[in-house]
C-alpha cells in the first residue's frame, strides 16, 4: 500500500515530532499534515528544526475531525484526556485507520483504568481499540483501525514480562525503571528544569505510575491469573531521552532447576520479531537510543530461583511514534519495518 495520506493530530509535541520525523521519511507516505492548536501557522521546522531539510509545510489549525477527513491514517500525539473528548468526531470523518498515542483507550478493564486515572470519559470506545504492543501483537494486528499504542514504560516492562507468562507464576515481579526527561512531553515543568535535572535522579509516582494499569492489565492476560501481580516503580534520571528497566523476579521453588529454560525462554518468544534483540550481556541506554529497537538481556541465578531482565529503548520512538508506526505497518500489511530500520548514534 503506497500513497497513504496521514496526519499527526498534537505535531508540536515531542511524540508528535517524533512521528513526523519518521513519517516524513516513511516510503510508503505520500502526504503528512501536522496539526497544532498552539503552533498553527507556524513552519514546522520553526518548532521541529532538524525536520527542515524535510519539510517546509506549517502546522495547520484544522480541527482532527477536519484533518481526519478522506485521511488513511490519522495519529493522535496530545495530552491525555484529550483523545477520548474528540476521539467521536474523528471516528465520525471516517479516516481508514486512528492511532492513539495517549493512554486514553489502552486498558479495555475500565475498572483498571479507573483505580490508575479515574472514570472514564467515553467508556463506549474503549472496546474498539486494538492495544498496538508491535512487538508481541505481531500479524494479530492486520487489519485494525484503531489502534492504542502502549505507554513507554509500559512497553519496556511488558516486553521484559511477556516471556515469564508460560512459566510457573513468578512472585509479583519487581520492574524498577528510570527515564530520561523527554518522557514529560515539551512543556516546560518544574521537575524538567535542567538544573533540576540534569545531575539528579529521584523516584515519582510511588507505588502506583498510571502505566502499572496496562502492564497489569496484559500480564494478567497473559498468564491467565486475574490476580497475576506487578509492580513498576519509576525513577527520573539525568538524561534526555530512553528507559532503561529492570525486571527482578523469585520463581516459585518447584522450577529451580529450570533457570536455563526461563532464560531460553525469551530466546523463543522473539524469535523473528525483528526489532527486539537479546544480548548476552545487560544492554546500554545510548545503544537503544535513536532506534526503533528493544535490547534485553536476560539471566537467572544458579539456582534457578531468581530471574533479572533488562531492557533498554528510546521512550520517543520504540516508546511512542516508531511503536505506533511499527503498528499502522502491521495494520496495513506493510513490512513492518518499514521506515524504522534507522540506528542511533554513539557516542550520543
Ligand atoms: N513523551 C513520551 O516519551 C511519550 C511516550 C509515549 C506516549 N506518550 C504520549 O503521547 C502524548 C503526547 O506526549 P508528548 O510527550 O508529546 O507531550 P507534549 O510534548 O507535551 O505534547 C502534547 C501536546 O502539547 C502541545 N504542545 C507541545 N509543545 C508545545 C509548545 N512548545 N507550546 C505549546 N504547546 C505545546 C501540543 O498540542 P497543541 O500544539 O495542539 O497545543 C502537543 O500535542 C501523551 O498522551 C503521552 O502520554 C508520550
Amino acid at each position: 500500500m503506497s500513497g497513504l495520506r496521514v496526519a499527526v493530530v498534537g505535531g508540536a509535541g515531542y511524540a508528535g515530532g517524533e512521528l513526523l520525523r519518521l513519517l516524513l521519511q516513511h516510503p510508503n507516505v505520500a502526504e503528512c499534515v501536522a496539526t497544532s492548536r498552539s503552533q498553527a501557522g507556524k513552519p514546522v521546522a520553526e518548532v521541529h528544526p532538524t525536520l527542515a531539510p524535510l519539510t517546509d509545510a506549517r502546522f495547520s489549525g484544522a480541527t482532527p475531525a477536519e484533518v481526519a477527513r478522506g485521511r488513511d491514517v490519522v495519529f493522535l500525539a496530545l495530552e491525555h484526556g484529550e483523545s477520548s473528548r474528540m476521539a467521536e468526531e474523528i471516528f465520525e470523518a471516517g479516516p481508514g485507520m486512528i492511532v492513539d498515542l495517549a493512554a486514553d483507550f489502552r486498558v479495555p478493564s475500565l475498572r483498571l483504568y479507573e483505580r490508575f486515572y479515574g472514570a472514564h470519559p467515553s467508556p463506549d470506545l474503549v472496546g474498539r481499540f486494538a492495544y498496538g504492543l508491535a512487538d508481541v501483537a505481531g500479524d494479530s494486528l492486520r487489519g485494525a483501525t484503531s489502534i492504542a499504542a502502549p505507554g513507554c514504560f509500559a512497553t519496556a516492562a511488558q516486553l521484559a514480562l511477556y516471556p515469564l507468562a508460560g512459566l510457573p507464576l513468578p512472585i509479583a515481579p519487581t520492574l524498577f525503571a528510570i527515564t530520561g526527561s523527554s518522557g514529560a512531553g515539551a512543556q516546560p515543568k518544574p521537575t524538567t528544569h535542567h538544573p533540576a535535572r540534569a545531575h539528579n535522579v529521584f523516584a515519582y509516582s510511588v507505588l502506583g505510575h498510571r502505566h502499572e494499569a496496562e502492564v497489569l492489565q496484559a500480564w494478567r492476560a497473559w498468564t491467565g491469573r486475574p490476580d497475576a501481580d506487578a509492580r513498576l516503580i519509576v525513577h527520573a534520571g539525568p538524561f534526555v531521552r530512553g528507559i532503561y528497566l529492570t525486571l527482578h523476579a523469585r520463581m516459585p521453588a518447584a522450577v529451580g532447576s529450570s533457570a536455563a529454560s526461563a532464560v531460553e525462554r525469551y530466546r523463543s518468544s522473539y524469535t523473528g520479531r525483528r526489532f527486539v534483540r537479546l544480548l548476552d550481556r545487560p544492554p546500554e541506554l545510548t545503544h537503544a537510543v535513536g532506534t526503533n529497537y528493544a535490547l534485553i538481556h536476560a539471566a537467572a541465578s544458579d539456582d534457578g530461583r531468581e530471574l533479572q531482565v533488562s531492557v533498554a529503548i528510546d521512550n520517543l520512538i520504540k516508546g511512542a511514534g516508531g511503536q505506533a508506526i511499527q503498528a499502522m505497518n502491521l495494520a496495513l500489511g506493510l513490512p513492518e519495518e518499514t521506515g524504522l530500520t534507522a540506528v542511533g548514534v554513539f557516542p550520543c
